[in-house]
């Protein structure tokens, strides 16, 4: 009895307590809806409806959200249609997709990964957010955090690499400068796509995917969870079937796991048309039966489709959708456009909008500049005092290209290219600038050109040539069978090695290339991505040694497309590369067995072109053993994490960054366990001839996976459990995933 009384008073303390005031508004509103303005509110209309199609849903408050409208007044138009003329008065959503940048163009998400530089991150995208919602963009498709392993897929270059850990703190960086501190979010995120978009089979975009439970869970899934603890306030669908259900309808993710597991209430988007395009995918017969198909998902608003609009009603008043499905969907919506403020601050107030702000271009060099990754230098960068220069290749001045994919409001004009920051250097008397002229595009195959290329050269001291891909190449839809530079480009680099002078190739892609070949052919290599407004700047910089290159790869490089996925923290298999012997060292007639049974390519061995991790600069680092606080970890314990610290010297003779990177390596599980696993980075500046000690904290949930739950057979439903074995592992301080020696500690 002397217990009960605390509870009763506890029960009547928590039946006393207000309601949240925004659940309260919700509940208020959602109890004047109708039926239509419910569903209205589900629906997100395209730009391609005309005025007199949507101004009459807008004004009688039938639509939730619209899509790509910039222009400030206009938002503001259809806004007080919704806001002064509708019954409820319930805000629009506006929305953009504002990946990399809204009117100041930062690097590609692929090249803001090779920063390993989470603060640069989020403040590319809380830069980005002061742009975007001064244009009356209050909603952005953006961060991409599809774990990616396949660089023929050509949406490799809107995330951030093959890596989970990598991928999670570059997403959860970017909700943070998207969304900012404050309690109204100015510009909301969309983590995307959920789930398993990325392993498209062949890299080919849309394609089907086959994702074990485990390996959705370990690899795919953390970096969704990561952006939604960050706060992102909504999600989007991904295209893809999932072991044959599309995610539109998929119903273990997006309830299951999603809602329920993870018991998130900010607001679930489709992909533009993928409720529509089941149909396509052949598990429903038309779009009246896509519409059913992604409610019962719990998908939350249609982007494009129009089915919700046209077929939802209809299902409601048969009883095959309950109001109630419904009302949890409008929930959502609803708590969404309070969470941004939208029903006290609905209108964009910003008369004149300001981009290009000095703060801005200069965090988008800085960006740039951390963004490219020294592959190969035989001392050629950085360059000599007042060299003559011949500035070429078909991406030295093509203001369109740097910018990348994926950004609709860049201003190329506001662009400066590399050629252009040569030719103020040249001003500055820091050069002689000899240009190659005309317009060239990546794709381009001319002899005479070559030729003219080749007279040039003869005239210079060092050749930077500026290749790679076209913007139009990669990102969404743009997958490509073979990694290589376009058009002539190698030849071009062929043909000007033979000059004798030295070539510096600065590669500006989207993706990963295999271009070993002509890495082997040029003295250095700057593998620089899509680097954005200020990428000519950066890179004349990091060519003159103004800066020294910091980026690291966020991505395996493959030598070829056939080893392709290939990803450093691969599993051991039962028989780990042992002493490949390659295709042209095997004797005519050599037996069956003669030359080992281990797992590797014939061509390549198991080695890739670029591990991840990997970048050079303009000094050396020597790392220092790793000593650890402790060689056991005491299980169940969190408060008692093991440091690991290491001394990393700078041996070279300037300042430089270094980005040690912790790894780990779990001995044995009860599932097999990846080589080797991200569990931190560092950038840490150092002068030339000075030491500094790095420092990692790991706990016990830092050693954590998802494994089969104790007595559980593989296969069986609900049999997983995420949690750390005990047992050795192995942690490596190193300065990529494939160097360093590793220490031993044990959880106990
Ligand atoms: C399709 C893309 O997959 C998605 O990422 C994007 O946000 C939407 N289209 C909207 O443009």
């Amino acid at each position: 009895m002397k217990r009960l009384i605390p509870l009763i008073a506890l029960f009547a303390l928590v039946s006393c307590q207000p309601k949240d005031p925004v659940e309260q508004r919700i509940d208020d509103l959602l109890a004047q809806m109708t039926l239509e303005e419910k569903i209205g509110q589900m629906n997100q209309l395209d730009p391609s409806w005309s005025a007199d199609e949507k101004e009459p849903l807008i004004s009688q408050g039938l639509v939730g959200s619209i899509f790509n409208i910039v222009d400030p007044q206009e938002v503001n138009r259809l806004q007080r249609m919704a806001v002064e003329e509708s019954r409820l008065g319930i805000p629009l959503l506006v929305a953009r997709d504002v990946i990399h940048g809204f009117r100041t163009i930062y690097p590609i998400p692929l090249g803001q990964a090779a920063t390993f530089d989470l603060e640069l991150v989020e403040e590319a995208a809380r830069l980005t957010a002061d742009e975007a919602v001064q244009a009356g963009v209050r909603w952005t498709f953006s961060p991409m955090v599809d774990v990616a392993r396949d660089p023929r897929w050509g949406r490799v270059a809107e995330g951030y690499g093959e890596d989970t850990y990598l991928t999670a703190a570059m997403g959860a960086a970017a909700v943070r400068g998207y969304q900012g501190n404050d309690s109204i979010v100015r510009l909301a995120a969309c983590v995307k796509h959920f789930a398993g978009y990325s392993v498209s089979e062949g890299g080919r975009d849309y394609n089907s995917t086959w994702i074990p439970e485990v390996q959705m869970r370990e690899t795919y899934l953390p970096p969704f969870k990561a952006a939604l603890d960050a706060g992102s306030l909504s999600i989007m669908c991904a295209f893809n079937d999932i072991n044959g259900v599309p995610a539109s309808a998929n119903k273990h993710l997006n309830v299951n796991i999603l809602r329920d597991e993870w018991q998130y209430d900010g607001l679930l988007v489709s992909d533009w048309g993928s409720i529509m395009n089941m149909e396509s995918h052949g598990i429903a017969t038309d779009r009246r039966e896509t519409a059913k198909q992604s409610v019962d998902a719990q998908v939350e608003m249609d982007m494009q489709s129009n089915a919700y609009a046209l077929h939802l009603k209809e299902y409601v008043e048969q009883g095959l959708v309950s109001e109630e499905q419904i009302d949890a969907c409008v929930r959502n919506i609803l708590r969404m456009k309070f969470r941004l403020g939208l029903f006290d601050n609905p209108y964009c107030t910003v008369e004149t909008p300001q981009y290009f702000q000095p703060e801005a271009l200069a965090a988008a060099q800085r960006a740039a500049e951390e963004s490219a990754v020294l592959l190969k230098n035989n001392g050629t960068l950085p360059l000599a005092s007042k060299p003559t220069v011949l500035v070429c290749g078909p991406l030295a001045n093509s203001q369109h290209d740097q910018n990348g994919t994926w950004c609709f409001d860049k201003v190329d004009s506001m662009t400066i290219t590399p050629l252009m920051a040569f030719r103020q250097l040249a001003k500055e008397g820091k050069i002689r600038l000899i240009e190659q002229k005309g317009k060239h595009w990546s794709r381009e195959v001319s002899r005479k050109n070559i030729s003219a290329l080749t007279r040039l050269a003869k005239k210079a001291d060092v050749i930077l040539y500026f290749g790679g891909e076209e913007s139009i190449l990669s990102g969404e839809a743009r997958c490509r069978a073979h990694l290589t530079l376009p058009g002539d480009q190698s030849q071009q680099l062929r043909a000007l090695k033979k000059t004798g002078k030295p070539v510096v190739l600065t590669v500006m892609a989207g993706r990963p290339l295999c271009i070993g070949d002509d890495i082997a052919a040029v003295d250095a290599c700057l593998y620089a991505f899509h680097g954005g407004t200020m990428q000519g700047p950066a890179l004349a910089n990091l060519i003159m040694g103004e800066v020294a290159p910091s980026g690291r790869l966020p991505i395996t490089f493959p030598q070829a497309e056939g080893q392709i996925p290939l990803y450093y923290n691969k599993k051991n298999t039962g028989r780990p590369t042992d002493h490949p012997v390659l295709i042209d060292k095997i004797p005519v007639g050599a037996g069956q067995f003669s030359i080992g049974e281990s797992s590797y390519w014939l061509e390549y061995g198991d080695q890739p072109l670029y591990p991840f991790g990997y970048g050079l600069t303009y000094t050396t680092f020597e790392y220092g053993p790793v000593t650890l606080s402790d060689t056991i970890l005491p299980i169940s314990d969190n408060r008692y994490p093991i440091t690991a610290s290491c001394e990393i010297t700078n041996t070279g003779n300037c300042t430089a960054v270094a980005v040690p990177q912790l790894y780990i390596r779990d001995l044995v599980g009860s599932l097999t366990r990846p080589v080797r696993e991200l569990k931190g980075f560092q950038r840490v500046e150092i002068p030339a001839g000075e030491s500094r000690t790095v420092t990692f904290e790991l706990t016990e949930q830092d050693l954590a996976y998802w494994h089969l739950a104790e007595g559980v057979d593989l296969g069986a439903d609900g049999a997983y459990a995420f949690s750390a074995e005990p047992g050795d592992f192995h942690l490596w301080i190193s300065p990529n995933s494939a160097e360093g020696l590793p220490v031993k500690f044990t959880l106990q």
